[in-house]
């Protein structure tokens, strides 16, 4: 990945290269971002070949592929309706290989932390739910986790952005709050350092690590 490699151009690409051809099998490839497959793939190119044929390449030789974030896992936004790229998650552009999902828009940096000291430290991924991702993260719906959860039961709920029970951190149920059918731990793993969810940002959950959240 460009973005956060010290190296860039040809010396990332030599990387990726030597990699490939000194470990095959040793390493774990994780994709960021969905994967265009109209007009050949072309719609996405790194170095000048496509993403399709690169992970088509890469995370057969990988010891574990992960899909990080919603594109990689689904298509994300970059595949939601109408998808004039037809661009799809790993599973589908390279199927057949094992992959673990790790959903959520963005990805969270404390799960994927934790997905990757899991493998480091026991030599195999966690447990996964029926989606392929990891039930250390997914085994709660978000509406059990939710400090607003007592205002849920009470019948407190805000009724219009603004409003006085916005003010006071009621339940945002009415405003759209899909809490009740996602799971994630995002209540308790948060965001920046632990600083923040979006129910404690007064929005309501958009189910953001859900299967085609987008659509
Ligand atoms: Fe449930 Fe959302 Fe209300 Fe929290 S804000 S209690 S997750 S409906
Ligand atoms: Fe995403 Fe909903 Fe959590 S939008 S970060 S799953 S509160």
């Amino acid at each position: 990945h460009e973005t956060i490699m010290a190296g860039a151009g040809k010396r990332a690409e030599g990387a990726l290269r030597r990699v490939l051809e000194e470990e095959t099998g040793r390493f774990v490839a994780v994709v960021e971002g969905a994967i265009p497959t109209a007009d050949g793939g072309i719609h996405c190119t790194i170095g000048g070949r496509t993403a399709l044929d690169i992970v088509r390449e890469v995370c057969p030789k990988a010891a574990a592929t992960i899909a990080m974030g919603a594109c990689a896992w689904d298509g994300g936004f970059v595949g939601a309706d109408p998808n004039p790229t037809r661009a799809v998650g790993v599973k589908d552009a390279v199927p057949g290989i094992p992959v673990v999902n790790m959903g959520g828009c963005p990805a969270n940096a404390v799960n994927m932390a934790a997905l990757l000291t899991h493998y480091l430290a026991f030599g195999r991924m966690p447990a996964l739910d029926s989606f392929g991702r990891p039930l250390f993260a997914h085994a709660s719906l978000i509406h059990d986790q939710c400090e607003r959860r007592a205002h849920f039961d009470a019948g407190r709920f805000v009724g219009k952005w603004g409003d006085a029970g916005h003010a006071k951190g009621w339940c945002l149920y009415r405003m759209g709050c899909k809490g009740p059918v996602a799971t994630y731990n995002c209540p308790t793993v948060r965001w920046n350092d632990q600083t923040s969810w979006p129910v404690k940002g007064g929005h309501g959950c958009i189910a953001c690590a859900s299967h085609r959240f987008w659509d």
